[in-house]
């Protein structure tokens, strides 16, 4: 495999998830970049494995970190990293992620309460400590994988996804001067393992309504590169988003009760 991507100037990039989805795919193009990558998740095997892979690819090296994120061993250890002055991370994508399968009153209060704290504690702890580096050093990247759900009223996964929108707008907006810029990246629905690990039958869902991780984070690395604080990819969903914002809010819950 060889490169035929632009190389950049921020040269570490540290990816959360990056054994599946949307997560592998991000450490693969990055990788293609010519960028040395530090990768996180939970499975020692899978992290080997792409490693190996990326590093038989492209002449790079990679760093695994084997962490649960919902443990406090797991944060501290990834915090750590992006705090070091050794090989500097200058892009971030928090990615990790999963859903859950029942809606807020079914669900038992652990699963709501790790399941908000992986969409919104994590990436704000780990942006928290990068921000400070990427300040101290004049600059940096981060990108938050949120989702095209944060435009609708559909449950806590929305709303934790919402918020890491509205914090990168903000985080863009306030460090602009320093050089840095903060991604929101909302997909639709993308053919990861996502809906599996749910025990989703996707057969149901409109084959129209699927996107190729490949081409997500393709539009979200370019968008970041070109300094917007928001990427919704695809025509499709950036309709959408659009048309969640101007149709009524009756229509919309309607639309929203209906799926
Ligand atoms: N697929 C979609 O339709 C879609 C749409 C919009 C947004 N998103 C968002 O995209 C992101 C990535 O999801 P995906 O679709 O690529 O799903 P995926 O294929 O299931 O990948 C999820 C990744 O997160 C890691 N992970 C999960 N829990 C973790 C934990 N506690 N600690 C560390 N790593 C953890 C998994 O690795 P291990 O199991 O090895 O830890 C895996 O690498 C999520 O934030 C999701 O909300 C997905």
């Amino acid at each position: 495999m060889s490169s035929t991507q632009p190389q950049e100037p921020h040269r570490t990039a540290l990816v959360t998830g990056a054994t599946s989805g949307i997560g592998l795919e991000f450490a693969r193009q990055l990788a293609a970049q010519g960028r040395h990558l530090i990768l996180v998740a939970r499975d020692r095997d899978r992290l080997a494995a792409v490693a190996q892979e990326l590093e038989g690819g492209y002449a790079i090296h990679t760093e695994s970190i084997v962490a649960d994120l919902l443990d406090e061993d797991g944060q501290a250890a990834v915090q750590a990293r992006i705090e070091s002055h050794v090989d500097p991370v200058e892009l971030l994508v928090n990615n990790a992620g999963y859903g859950l399968v029942h809606s807020f009153a079914e669900n038992d209060w652990e699963h709501e309460r790790d399941h908000w704290r992986i969409h919104t504690e994590v990436p704000l702890r780990l942006s928290h400590a990068a921000l400070v580096a990427m300040r101290e050093r004049g600059g940096g990247r981060i990108v938050n994988v949120a989702s095209v759900a944060a435009f609708t009223p559909r449950g806590t996964y929305s709303a934790a996804k919402l918020a890491m929108v509205n914090f990168s707008k903000w985080a863009t907006l306030h460090h602009a001067e320093h050089g840095i810029v903060v991604t929101a990246l909302c997909p639709g629905f993308t053919r990861t393992e996502f809906h599996e690990r749910m025990g989703q039958d996707t057969k149901a869902f409109p084959r129209l309504a699927w996107l190729k991780a490949e081409d997500v984070v393709r539009q979200g690395l370019a968008d970041s590169a070109s300094g917007k604080s928001l990427s919704v990819p695809s025509l499709r969903y950036k309709a959408a988003k659009v048309a969640a914002a101007v149709l009524p809010a009756r229509t919309v819950e309607r639309l929203v009760r209906r799926s």
